[in-house]
């Protein structure tokens, strides 16, 4: 068996009780992120499960060349842009983690420069 390794080691950014929400971190799915083996649950954005995995700098802007990541998490800016499966500019915070994923960053296109 192939053990992994993960950035975050524990899940430190996971909610794990809340009065009104249920969260269900029974199955977990397994991607990599510029080739580092790494681990979410079903349920999780591609940027969440990045998040807990303690990534923050997700790619790099063609114009400043300054870093990018989580911005609006609603789709409306670009700043997730990564590839996925071999996807350009695909919006990490929309979505979903699928097994076997395979996520890199990218230069990103976002217009927020
Ligand atoms: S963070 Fe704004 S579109 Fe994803």
């Amino acid at each position: 068996m192939i053990k992994l390794k993960t950035v975050r080691g524990e899940a430190l950014m996971r909610i794990k009780e809340h009065p009104i929400l249920k969260f269900d971190y029974q199955n977990e799915i397994h991607f990599t992120y510029n080739n580092q083996a790494m681990i979410g649950y079903e349920g999780d954005t591609i940027a969440a499960a990045l998040y807990d995995n303690g990534i923050r700098h997700f790619s790099n802007s063609v114009v400043h060349d300054r870093p990018r990541g989580l911005y609006c998490a609603i789709g409306n800016c670009g700043s997730c842009y990564m590839r996925v499966n071999g996807v350009d500019n695909v919006k990490t915070c929309m979505t979903l983690l699928e097994e076997n994923m395979v996520v890199e960053s990218e230069v990103s296109v976002a217009s927020n420069d």
